[in-house]
């Protein structure tokens, strides 16, 4: 059995067959909804339910309170629906996810725990995307793992990109990457995807913070800013490194650090 499910403010609609979430039969159906973890954590997906029923499915009280319930939302990443539904949630800009096989380029390590990984896209691609999107590589077995874009965006499209990956001790890709991973390697990923990204047309404040790996996307959004000289943009810090400074390896180190990562800081 399926339901229908119509988003506001858009107006647009798809069906939901019983059981499955919300987000996924959007997906499936070419919406471009907000999402990022898909596991019920991250509550990037969350929509509220304006007409109909929902089972909220497996969400832990944190990420979904009973408060928040009854206000109507719920993470669409993890509801299924029980009866038609009007869901309001806002649809997000972008190109639509494609996969694509690439090939590794360049493997650097600006730090023992960092490798960055520079991806040649076939030159037929112009991979497309918005500053701040990630890409998943697929692994064996269906299995696939998340990195953000450290590239800048280019409106004609980009055939190489950088990914910035932190070993995870004991993790499927991760170990690989710090031990078998060679240049000229063949991988295969599908992208862009997410929902943090610049938001040019914004009038508020943007206001950058990022650590570790996580550096990697505010670089893209950052140097896309700057590319495009949005307006009101007057200047811009490179912070990456600020782990080695609490750890106590130096500012020095530091510094290096961030000159491998964005040598165009300044
Ligand atoms: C939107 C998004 C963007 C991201 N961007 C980046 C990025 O730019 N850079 C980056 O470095 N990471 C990023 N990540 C995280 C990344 O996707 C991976 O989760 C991370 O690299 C670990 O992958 P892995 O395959 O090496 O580890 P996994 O195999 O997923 O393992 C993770 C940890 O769990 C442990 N583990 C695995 N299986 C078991 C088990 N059965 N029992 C007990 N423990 C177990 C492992 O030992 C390891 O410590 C991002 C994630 C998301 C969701
Ligand atoms: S996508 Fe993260 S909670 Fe749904």
């Amino acid at each position: 059995m399926a339901y229908r499910i119509t988003l506001k403010p858009s107006g647009h609609s798809y069906e939901c067959e019983a059981g499955k979430n919300i987000l996924q039969a959007g997906l499936d159906a070419g919406r471009m909804l907000p999402y990022s973890c898909r596991a019920g954590v991250c509550r990037t997906c969350r929509g509220t339910i304006v007409e109909g029923k929902v089972d909220y499915g497996r969400v832990h009280d944190t990420y979904l309170p009973e408060s928040d319930k009854a206000k109507g939302y719920a993470l669409l990443c993890q509801a299924t629906p029980l009866s038609d539904l009007v869901v309001e949630v806002r649809e997000v800009q972008g190109v639509r996810p494609r996969l694509i096989p690439c090939r590794v380029e360049r493997l650097d390590r600006p730090v023992p725990d960092v490798t960055v990984i520079g991806l040649r896209l076939p030159m037929n691609e112009n991979f497309r995307f918005l500053a701040g999107q990630y890409i998943d590589i697929l692994l064996k077995d269906g299995k696939r793992r998340s990195y953000s874009i450290g590239t800048r965006p280019d409106p004609g499209g980009v055939t190489a990109l950088e990914l910035h990956v932190r070993h995870t001790p004991g993790g499927l890709f991760t170990d690989q990457v710090f031990s078998t991973l060679k240049v000229r390697d063949l991988l295969r990923f599908e992208g862009p995807l997410g929902s943090f990204y610049l938001r040019e047309e914004s009038d508020k404040p943007i206001v950058m913070v990022a650590s570790g790996t996580g550096f990697a996307p505010i670089k893209a959004m950052c140097e896309y800013a700057f590319d495009t000289k949005m307006e009101g943009l007057s200047r811009y810090d490179g912070h990456a490194g600020l782990r080695l400074r609490r750890t106590g390896d130096g500012r020095r180190r530091a510094r290096r650090f961030q000159r491998k990562l964005w040598p165009a800081a300044r």
